[in-house]
């Protein structure tokens, strides 16, 4: 029978087989498939099962008067979740170990359990560890449990009994069903728990945020196998090593998803940062070759980074090209252009990308300002300290538009840059007295360059020639 087969599961992104493999066709990992136990749906295909019909609504007559959604009191947070917390929503909150995951959700906990009753169930910490974390953040709002338990069942009960308004798992992974016969954290465990919590979340209306670790050639299942079972998904990430921490939506059922929102750990908990333009660029070096200011769009936020090209003479056969935080392909493909479109080359040179504050810009916009960085760097000139630059550049070099170009310039006229180098056919919408920021449109990246640091095309010939 169908319904009794196992499954082969990828612990890392979820994929499924009916037989084991060694290597997932979907996200690429070797050995990552588990034998698990399909999830407890009632999938009767084909044929009734016995079943009576259930009543069938209009679309005009489903009462859905606006999602209902609670604060949580830290407004960036908000916004990325789309305008609060909906009620009755699975929300997964996924990052690397000690990335501040629980820190976050307990200084949710503050706000939201000023109104209800909100229940911090940890797998992984006695209750005491947990008051210790909020002694430090200050949370002490009367309306907050916690339950130190990672036997689902019970954790169940418990909110049967409690009936919270807010339900904290911290971890999914740490969580085990009796009716499942494998280890916390195996795939078949995690599904299933996330599968049941989904239910109590529906039934009773209750918001649980889930936390899942991410794991890197651990034997836990990643959140990505949670993915489609849960409402939302957010991804909290940044360098251990620096304070930022940056959670991105990945996926939203209740909102736009490629939000960010911009935080900073301290011995308090974490600060949210309203303005992450002026901390992406507070560390900005002066009149260093190789560094050119992007506006890029992170969800609906126009958000100004730094990009930063180092060219320098190569002591290996091959030489190094190397992009962090920028897509390699599209690295190599500038400088492609950059030869033969302009007349720089790269031959022999080692070239290194890197985008600061750990941010990752995969937007076309983006093409310009590496490739006059890469250039800057190449000639080893400083680019103006107060200039900013936007657009795609194609095959041919020529300079193309970029969507929203008005939200860019006003960040970046808001930021204080007093230049802005775009796509020539952009200049139109910008040049109704809207602005006060000067616009300098190129219609190729010859021109582009020019515009950037008064190069010749003389100079840019001679070196074709050379
Ligand atoms: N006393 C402290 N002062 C300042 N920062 C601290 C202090 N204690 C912990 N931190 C910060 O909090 C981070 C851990 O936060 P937290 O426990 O919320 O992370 P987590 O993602 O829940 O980790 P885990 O994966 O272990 O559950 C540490 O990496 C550190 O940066
Ligand atoms: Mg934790
Ligand atoms: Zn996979």
């Amino acid at each position: 029978m169908l319904k009794n087969r196992e499954v082969f599961v990828c612990r890392e992104c979820g994929y499924e087989t009916v037989k084991w493999l060694g290597k997932c066709p979907s996200c690429g990992q070797w050995n990552t498939f588990e034998q698990a136990v399909p999830l407890s749906a009632p999938a009767s295909r084909g044929g009734t099962g016995g079943r009576k019909p259930a009543p069938v609504s209009a679309i005009g007559d489903i009462n859905a008067s606006e999602d209902i959604r609670c604060l949580t009191g830290i407004s960036e947070l908000d916004r990325v979740l789309g305008g609060g917390l909906v009620q009755g929503s699975l929300v997964l909150l996924g990052g690397d170990p000690g990335i501040g995951k629980s820190t976050l959700l307990l200084q949710v906990c503050q706000q939201l359990a000023a109104k209800r009753k909100v229940l911090y169930v940890s797998g992984e910490e006695s209750a005491r560890q947990v008051k210790l974390r909020a002694m430090r953040l200050g949370v002490n709002a009367p309306g907050l449990f916690v339950l130190s338990n990672g036997d689902l069942d019970t954790v169940l009960a418990t909110i049967r009994e409690e009936k919270p308004g807010v339900v904290i798992i911290d971890s999914i992974q740490t969580m085990t069903l009796s009716s499942v016969q494998s280890a916390a954290g195996s795939v078949s465990q995690v599904r299933e728990c996330a599968n049941v919590l989904l239910g109590v979340a529906k039934e009773n209306d209750i918001s649980i945020i889930l936390v899942g670790h991410v794991t890197k050639e651990g034997n836990l299942a990643g959140p990505r196998v949670l993915e489609h079972i849960v409402d939302a998904v957010f991804h909290f990430e940044g360098e251990q090593n620096h304070a930022y921490r940056i959670l991105r939506a990945i996926k939203n059922r209740y909102g736009a998803t490629n939000e960010i929102a911009v935080f900073e750990m301290r011995d308090s908990g974490l600060q949210q940062v309203t303005n992450p333009s002026a901390m992406l660029l507070s560390e900005r070096p002066q009149a260093v070759s190789g560094s050119c200011v992007v506006c890029v769009l992170e969800g609906s936020r126009p958000i100004l980074a730094e990009v930063q090209a180092l060219i320098t003479k190569s002591g290996f056969p091959t030489p190094r090209r190397m992009a962090t935080g920028f897509d390699y392909n599209r690295m190599q493909m500038l400088l492609a252009v950059l030869e033969k479109r302009a007349g720089y080359f790269f031959g022999s040179l080692d070239a290194y990308i890197n985008v600061v504050g750990g941010l990752k810009l995969d937007e076309p916009a983006c093409d310009l300002p590496i490739a006059l960085a890469m250039v800057s760097g190449l000639r080893d000139r400083p680019l103006p300290a107060d200039m900013l630059a936007i657009g795609e550049i194609g095959l041919g070099g020529e300079i193309r538009s970029v969507i929203r170009i008005e939200d860019r310039v006003r960040e970046a006229q808001r930021m204080g840059f007093s230049r802005v180098l775009v796509p020539a056919s952009c200049t139109e919408a910008l040049s109704s007295g809207k602005f006060q920021i000067q616009v300098i449109g190129a219609s190729n990246i010859r021109q582009a360059l020019k515009a950037a640091s008064e190069v010749s095309p003389k100079e840019a010939v001679h070196r074709e020639e050379e």
